[in-house]
């Protein structure tokens, strides 16, 4: 049995065939509409989600399958004091597999020791979000054709942005791989991920406060929004919350094939002026959000589909 708790937990040969299956059933959705007929998947989702969720939920769905699950600790039973390992062992009596996100950082890999059901991790704090990463692969190869050869610019709260590791873990084991980090001073990416992941893979990046001095060279804009939710201050996080607008100015900077990507909810980061911009990706990442899952669930539970 696997889990999914990181992106490395899929070789690259791994990841190249769970792409090449999602991207399979975009085109061909008709021959997977029953392919997890009788299986359920469960959420346990301890922290506020839109999109990962929900496209989680639409996927089983779209693999003719059944879901359950909660969507706030307060309507859970961790709400009087259960654990995640009690919880887990309960709901893989009542589900076969499960996608679980937390504020703790570990807490999924906790619940997937004591799991008997493949067990996702969906955002757990600050630390990863490797599906989110997977529907980030399935959009920059789908609409730019390959994912080596690249200058990616990440933007934003580097700091606490899961998404934001979670994709530099991924991207690095591609060929030709730039990053440029784009962040003020205090959100800066971790020094762990700076040290023992860039420096240590002898990947290029370079590290720059104003995105109009980045915005030429890159491929690939990922903007992030300033994750309230974990800034132990809120004066902190109204000094930051603006830091970068993504405007049609700024755009006119860029070259004419980049994309922008945003794992959103987008607050304003991105001014809504650009959404019509052919180079506007992100509302596009989240349909891919659902292929990828559904080929994430057939992965796990060893789903064949001829
Ligand atoms: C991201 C997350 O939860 O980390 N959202 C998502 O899953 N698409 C990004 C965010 O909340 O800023």
């Amino acid at each position: 049995m696997r889990h999914l708790m990181s992106p490395m937990d899929f070789s690259v040969e791994e990841l190249d065939k769970l792409l090449s299956l999602a991207n399979d059933i975009e085109h061909h959705p008709e021959k997977y509409a029953h392919a997890c007929d009788g299986k359920k998947l469960a959420t346990c989702f301890y922290e506020p989600s839109t999109r990962t969720r929900l496209s989680f939920e639409a996927a089983m769905l779209n693999l003719g399958g059944s879901i359950l699950g909660f969507s706030s600790a307060d309507s859970s039973s961790a709400a009087k004091g259960e654990s995640v390992s009690d919880t887990i062992r309960v709901i893989s009596c009542y589900a076969d597999i499960c996608a679980m996100r937390h504020p703790k950082e570990g807490a999924p890999l906790v619940a997937s020791q004591k799991s008997t059901i493949p067990v996702i991790n969906a955002g757990d704090g600050g630390h990863q979000h490797p599906t989110q990463t997977l529907t980030d692969l399935l959009t920059i190869h789908s609409l730019k054709g390959h994912l080596g050869d690249l200058t990616i610019g990440l933007c934003g709260d580097l700091k606490f942005g899961r998404t934001v590791h979670s994709l530099i873990h991924a991207l690095i084991r591609y060929p030709n791989i730039r990053f440029v980090l784009i962040s003020p001073e205090e959100l800066r990416v971790p020094s762990y991920i700076r040290e023992e992941v860039l420096t240590q893979h002898n990947i290029p990046y370079q590290e720059v406060e104003r995105l109009e001095d980045a915005m030429a060279d890159l491929d690939i804009l990922y903007m992030t929004r300033v994750q309230k939710e974990r800034f132990f201050n809120e004066e902190d996080y109204v000094r930051m919350k603006d830091f970068y607008i993504l405007d049609k100015a700024k755009m006119a900077l860029a070259k004419e094939d980049m994309l922008v990507l945003h794992p959103l909810p987008r607050v304003n980061e991105i001014s809504v002026e650009v959404d019509d911009d052919p180079r506007a990706a992100y509302f596009k990442q989240a349909q891919y959000g659902v292929y990828v899952r559904m080929a994430l669930i057939l992965t796990l539970l060893e789903v064949e589909v001829c």
